[in-house]
Parts: C-alpha cells; sequence; structure tokens
C-alpha cells in the first residue's frame, strides 16, 4: 500500500506542531504519525503527529475523491506525508487547549510512507498500560507527549550543564569505561578479559579515581556528563546504568564547591523550568540534619522537627529511663492536627514504628489542659510540664516520643514515621527546598561485617580538627563531605579528598585495607599522591534524578530513554541474555547459574 516515495516535493515544509491562525491560506507539506482517524459523514479527520504536536487533516470526498478513498485504509501510527492548504476550523469546532487547535490542514494530496502493524497501546493514552509492555515497545512509548516533554528537558539540562561549567573554565574529559574496580558501596559490574584469560574489568562506579588523577595531571578543572554502573537493588530513583555531572576542582575547600553549584542549580531551574530558586542554599550539619529532621537527606518542605526529651525521661520510674542511663535517647515528634487521629490511626503510626524496628513509642495529647498518654503516670510533675514546654504540644496535636539505646536509630526510626505520616497527612508544602548537609561522619559501622565503612568514599578527608582519632576512635571523625538535598532526595554528594598518601593509607587502615589489600587495589593511587598533588575536592549530582525533579516525573525511568525494568532487565532487547558457549570458553568462563549446573551434573 506504500504508493510513492520520499521525493523532495514531499519534504515537511512545517512540523505538525506549528500552524497557527495566520498561517491560514498557505500550502504546506506535513510529515508525521497519524494518531487518530475520524470518519464524519463522509468527511475523514485525521491528527498528524510528531515530536512538535498535531495537526488536524481534513480529507473531503467531494474535493479530493482519490485522496479520501485512500485515507479510508490509513491506520493508527501509518507515516504519512500530507499536502494542503492551512485554513481556519469553523467556527465552533477549535480545539483552544492545543496550540495548533484553531487551523486544519485541507488535504489535497498524500502518500503513505510506512504503514504500521496495530500498536500493542495508543501513544496518547499510555500512562496506565503495564510498564514492561510500554518498555518491550519503548519506541512507541517515546512516541506520547509525556516522554517527548522528559527527554527534551533532559537535553536542555544537559545543554546548560556543558555552557555553565564551561563558562566557568571547565574542561570535559571522557574516564574509562573498562576500569577497575572503584568503590561507591555498589557491587560493580564485571566485564571478562579474553586476552587476558582469568581477569575482568569493572565497568565505573564513577569516574572518582580518574578525576582524582586529572587533578594530580594539572587539569585544575574537570567536569564530564558521566555513565556511571552499579549493581544495587532498584529503587523508583536508581538505575543500575545512570548518568552524573561529575566534577573536581584543584586548590579549593569547600566553599569554593558550593559556591559554584548554587549559581548552576538555580540558573538551571530557572532556564529549564521557570523556577525561582534562592541561594544561598541552607545549610545543616549531618548531626543538626539527624537531631532536627530524622534524615540525613530532609525534606524541608516538611515542617515538623524532632526534639530532645532525654531530659524529661532520665531518672525516674519510666519505661525510656533505662535507656537513658544507658547511653540511650529519646526522641519527639509533634503531628500538627493529630489531635483528631482517631485511635486505630495513632496504633497504626505506632506498629509502624515496631516494624522500623522500635522498642518503644508512646504518644501524649493534651485535652482540656491536661497531659494525657500511656505514659503520663510515669512521669512527675516538672517532668510535665518540661515535656509540654519542649514539645510545643496543643490541643490540636499528637505527640509521638520513641526511644531507642542507639542515637542514630532513635533519630532516623522518627525521621521515618515525620516522613510517611506528613506524606499520608498532606502536610508538605511546595517548592524547591534545597538544603545541604555537611559534616558526615567519615566512617559508619558495618554490624554485619564487623568493621568500619567508608560513609562515603574512602577518599573523603576527614576534617582536620579529627583527624588524631582516625586511629583511636573512628567513629568520632567527621568528614569534608557535602551532600545536596532537595526536597528529601539525595540529588547529589562530594568531599574534599585527601591528597597526601599518609593520610590516604590511614583511612585505608581505619577501614581494616591491609597495606598489601590497598596497593593491590589502589596502588596507582597511592603511588599517584606522592607525585605533587594539589589540595583537591569536587562533587557528582545524579543527573537523571535533577531532571526527575524538574520533570515532576515519579520514576527515574521516565526520564531515560532506555532504562531497565524492576528486574534489571531491558525487555526492549531482552538484556540480559544467555550466550553462546563458546564465546564463554573464549573468555574462560563457565557459568555456574543453577540450571545451567544442573545440565554439567
Ligand atoms: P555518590 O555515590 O553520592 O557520589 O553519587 C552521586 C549522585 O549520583 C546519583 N546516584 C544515582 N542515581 C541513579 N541511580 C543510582 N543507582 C545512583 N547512585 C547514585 C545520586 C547521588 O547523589 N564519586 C562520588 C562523587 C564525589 O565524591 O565527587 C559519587 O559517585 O544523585
Amino acid at each position: 500500500m506504500i504508493n510513492g516515495s520520499y521525493t523532495a516535493e514531499w519534504k515537511r515544509t512545517l512540523y505538525c506542531g506549528e500552524p497557527r491562525i495566520a498561517d491560514a491560506g498557505r500550502d504546506v507539506v506535513l510529515n508525521g504519525w497519524l494518531r487518530a482517524r475520524r470518519d464524519h459523514g463522509g468527511i475523514i479527520f485525521i491528527e498528524l503527529w510528531d515530536h512538535t504536536g498535531v495537526t488536524q487533516i481534513v480529507f473531503n470526498p467531494e474535493i479530493v475523491p482519490d485522496a479520501h478513498a485512500r485515507a479510508k485504509e490509513l491506520r493508527s501510527e501509518y507515516v504519512l506525508a500530507v499536502r494542503g492548504k492551512l485554513r481556519g476550523r469553523p467556527e465552533g469546532m477549535e480545539k483552544l487547549s492545543i496550540a495548533t487547535g484553531e487551523v486544519e490542514l485541507l488535504a489535497e494530496n498524500f502518500i503513505l510512507l510506512a504503514p504500521s502493524q496495530l500498536p500493542p497501546f495508543d501513544p496518547d493514552n499510555a500512562e496506565s498500560v503495564n510498564e514492561d509492555l510500554r518498555m518491550t515497545y519503548r519506541y512507541i512509548d517515546i512516541r506520547r507527549e509525556g516522554m517527548q516533554k522528559n527527554l527534551r528537558l533532559r537535553h536542555r539540562a544537559v545543554q546548560f550543564t556543558r555552557n555553565y561549567f564551561d563558562r566557568n573554565g571547565f574542561l570535559e574529559i571522557e574516564t574509562p569505561i573498562l576500569t577497575k574496580s572503584t568503590p561507591e558501596g555498589a557491587r560493580d559490574y564485571l566485564v571478562p578479559s579474553r586476552v587476558n584469560p582469568g581477569d575482568f574489568y569493572a565497568l565505573p562506579q564513577s569516574p572518582q579515581l580518574f578525576k582524582q588523577l586529572l587533578m594530580i595531571s594539572g587539569c585544575d578543572r574537570y567536569i564530564q556528563i558521566a555513565k556511571c554502573f552499579r549493581d544495587e537493588d532498584l529503587r523508583a530513583d536508581r538505575q543500575p546504568e545512570f548518568t552524573q555531572v561529575d566534577l573536581e576542582m584543584s586548590f579549593i575547600a569547600e566553599e569554593d564547591v558550593i559556591s559554584l553549584i548554587e549559581p548552576y542549580l538555580s540558573g538551571l531551574f530557572k532556564e529549564t523550568i521557570g523556577a525561582d530558586v534562592p541561594t544561598p542554599m541552607p545549610r545543616l550539619t549531618w548531626r543538626e540534619a539527624m537531631e532536627r529532621y530524622g534524615s540525613d537527606k530532609p525534606d524541608l518542605r516538611i515542617g515538623m522537627e524532632m526534639v530532645d526529651l532525654s531530659p524529661v525521661f532520665a531518672g525516674g520510674e519510666n519505661p525510656f529511663a533505662g535507656m537513658v542511663s544507658d547511653g540511650g535517647t529519646v526522641r519527639g515528634l509533634r503531628l500538627p492536627g493529630g489531635g483528631s487521629l482517631s485511635r486505630k490511626e495513632i496504633s497504626d503510626i505506632e506498629n509502624r514504628a515496631k516494624e522500623l524496628g522500635s522498642a518503644g513509642m508512646a504518644n501524649f495529647q493534651l485535652k482540656d489542659g491536661v497531659l494525657k498518654g500511656p505514659l503520663v503516670k510515669f512521669l512527675p510533675e516538672a517532668a510535665r510540664v518540661e515535656l509540654l514546654r519542649l514539645s510545643g504540644l496543643t490541643a490540636d496535636d499528637v505527640f509521638f516520643v520513641m526511644a531507642d539505646r542507639s542515637w542514630t536509630k532513635a533519630c532516623s526510626m522518627l525521621g521515618q514515621i515525620r516522613l510517611e505520616t506528613a506524606r499520608d497527612r498532606k502536610l508538605a508544602g511546595d517548592g524547591w527546598k534545597f538544603v545541604w548537609v555537611t559534616e558526615f561522619p567519615l566512617f559508619e559501622w558495618d554490624e554485619d561485617e564487623k568493621r568500619w565503612s567508608a560513609v562515603h568514599h574512602p577518599f573523603t578527608a576527614p576534617m582536620d580538627e579529627d583527624v588524631e582519632y582516625l586511629s583511636s576512635d573512628p567513629g568520632r571523625v567527621r568528614s569534608r563531605a557535602y551532600d545536596i538535598v532537595l526536597n528529601g532526595t539525595e540529588l547529589g554528594g562530594g568531599s574534599i579528598r585527601i591528597h597526601n598518601p599518609e593520610t590516604q593509607s590511614r583511612a585505608f587502615e581505619a577501614l581494616n585495607i591491609s597495606p598489601d589489600v590497598a596497593r593491590e587495589r589502589f596502588g596507582f593511587l597511592l603511588d599517584a599522591l606522592s607525585f605533587g598533588t594539589p589540595p583537591h575536592g569536587g562533587i557528582a549530582l545524579g543527573l537523571d534524578r535533577l531532571v526527575m525533579m524538574l520533570c515532576g516525573a515519579k520514576s527515574i525511568r521516565d526520564v531515560m530513554a532506555f532504562p531497565k525494568n524492576q528486574k534489571v532487565q531491558c525487555p526492549l532487547t531482552g538484556a540480559p541474555s544467555g550466550v553462546e558457549l563458546s564465546q564463554l570458553e573464549q573468555l574462560y568462563i563457565l557459568s555456574t547459574a543453577p540450571d545451567e549446573r544442573a545440565e554439567l551434573e
């Protein structure tokens, strides 16, 4: 049924989204996909779509009987070139919700450039379609306006980024994809080397070490829109393969990074979505963030803050007193308007706290000026007064109290309750609430492995005043790391790096990485650090997360052209997939996956 080749006379003279009422009377050619077809008493209307929008096309049997007869055969997603004259739509027939809605193209002739199978879903109504089906036919899914808009916005964000850093003296440098493991806390993707039997490359979890080497190389300011690979469990804002705006600078301190990134972010939000993001952005130390919001990525759209109630429960007969005397803590959170919660709603929240691992959560309310709650009877009058003062409790609220032997655990569990109750009760305000979180602990205790691990990565510098505790009390050492957080999402993180080999070796030691292992894995870095390393630092922002925010997308998959699904598969190509035994042999690899093992036995 293809009836015509794509000769010059059929090349579009306008995009489908361009015609306006001022163009009425113009002879034009449009190229695109058929989106909708309606037969109205002999007249056929179609909507022709391309990435800029749709134009309505009219086939009138009295004017173009031949084209009209052929138009009857057209189906969804057929590719056409249509020639005709633009005219204003008859009065009352305008569709003002779309930019081309005041005009239509009166068709004179058309050619069919390609038919289409019946599409598995209608791109205009794809939002509710099963996501795996959409990902299998991603090229059709991308024909919908939502995806087109997101990809365009992503492009704008990347262009803005490149220009901004170029203007600020950064050099874009590519770093290898086939490389050696860089520890960022996830598992590596490995690639076997055919030429070096039994050896593997790792795909980079980030370009961390290369960007540091570039500073040692004298490159001064490096930027890369960098692909990173991490074999970790997926979430709504995590993909195994993602992109960072990755940068590094020499002869700098924290302030230089922050004062570069703040105008970048506010410029980006202005340029791409017209949003005003004020600078300077607020800052919290990690300790403040945990104490007040129970999270190292606090959502500041939620006003509620947690308070320390340990003094109220210290001593006495109450059930939390033991925890306080054992060095534990009691934290409190006032839920504004929570006074109207039913008993069941309150116990749901308390059950949720149990699910999170809380040993004890209690609630207080103020009724007729009297403090009520299961623990009131354990508190002497002075403690009740103090509780009222610290909590700011009113008759409209409920006040939750949680205790734990671990300060971090108590803060983060109550922080989670803060987040969930605010979300359920729609207490979060609007807007773009950025916040820097600084002074993270350098190490955290890994209970499973029974050793310290790096909170950021092992190349992060300790704060000068804490260096002395590197060996004696690693948990006490604060780092020169910083995260930039937006509305409760970690957008990016970075740090000032260790720039002398001796401190780097001490950091490896604290992480229980023996000198031999350190040499084997990072010898090249230790060597490089000894050849004249400038003080340096940087940051990486998650580009996908940034674009997700700009687009208001719920899933990171909506801002990537070809993402992986929840099972880390690509339903479109079928990756990952099995390979021929001969390929494995060339790589000196034998799979031990269970079904194949059965075959071998
Ligand atoms: P970090 O590991 O904090 O730092 O990563 C920086 C940012 O990358 C984004 N990100 C992800 N986005 C999508 N999917 C993922 N799986 C994923 N993992 C991380 C986040 C995160 O804030 N080399 C250091 C940076 C530095 O120190 O300069 C690094 O990679 O938005």
